[in-house]
C-alpha cells in the first residue's frame, strides 16, 4: 500500500487551498460520490487536533476523515446513516499503521448521537450532503438528509444534527 505518497504532502498556510492532483496514498479512493480530496481532512486535522485526541467525523462516507485519522495518530469516530457507507469505511481502515490510535465507525444519525457524551469531542471533521444534489441512499432512506427535497427542511434537519456536535464538542475547541 502506497502510504508514502503523503510525503509529498505541502501543509495549506491560507484560507485557498488548491489541490491539483487528488491524493491517493492508503486505502484513499476518489470513488465516492462527493468525498473529500484526503489534502482536506490532512490539513484539518494537523491544523486542528493534537495526536492521540479524539475526532468525530458524523457523516463520514468513504472514510477520508478516519483513514487521515490513523495515519496522523489521531483517534476517531465514524458514523453514516448508509450502511454501504459504514461497509466502505471500516474495508479503508483495514491497514498496518506503527501508532495505536483506534478508529471505529457505526451507522448512525447526525441528528441523534446519544451514544457520544458532552463535551467528549476533541475535533469535528464533516461534510455533509449537497442538500439532494448527490443521493447517497437508492431506497429513498428518510433519515439520509440528501433525500430531503424541501430546502428549508433540510436546512433544519442539518441544524438538529450541528446542535447534537455542539453538544459533544469539548469547550473552546
Ligand atoms: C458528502 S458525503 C461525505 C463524504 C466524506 N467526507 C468522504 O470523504 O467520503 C455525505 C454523507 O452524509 C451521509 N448522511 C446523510 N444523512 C445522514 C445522517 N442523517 N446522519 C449521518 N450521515 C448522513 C451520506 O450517507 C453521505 O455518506
Amino acid at each position: 500500500m502506497n502510504t508514502n505518497n503523503a510525503k509529498d504532502f505541502i501543509p495549506e498556510r491560507t484560507t485557498v487551498w488548491d489541490f491539483p492532483i487528488r491524493g491517493d496514498w492508503a486505502t484513499h479512493k476518489g470513488d465516492y460520490r462527493g468525498n473529500f480530496a484526503p489534502q482536506i481532512a490532512r490539513n484539518v486535522l494537523l491544523n486542528y487536533s493534537s495526536e492521540g485526541e479524539m475526532v468525530l467525523d458524523p457523516m463520514c462516507g468513504s472514510g477520508t476523515t478516519l483513514i487521515e485519522a490513523r495515519l496522523l495518530n489521531r483517534n476517531a469516530i465514524g458514523y453514516d446513516i448508509n450502511q454501504n457507507a459504514v461497509d466502505i469505511t471500516r474495508a479503508r481502515l483495514a491497514f498496518d499503521v506503527f501508532n495505536s490510535s483506534q478508529q471505529r465507525v457505526e451507522r448512525g444519525d447526525v441528528r441523534t448521537l446519544s451514544a457520544l457524551a458532552e463535551n467528549s469531542i476533541d475535533l469535528i471533521l464533516t461534510h455533509p450532503p449537497y442538500a439532494n444534489i448527490v443521493k447517497y441512499s437508492d431506497n429513498q432512506n428518510p433519515d439520509d438528509l440528501s433525500s430531503i427535497s424541501s430546502i428549508h427542511e433540510f436546512l433544519d434537519e442539518l441544524e438538529i444534527g450541528i446542535r447534537e456536535l455542539y453538544r459533544v464538542l469539548k469547550a473552546n475547541r
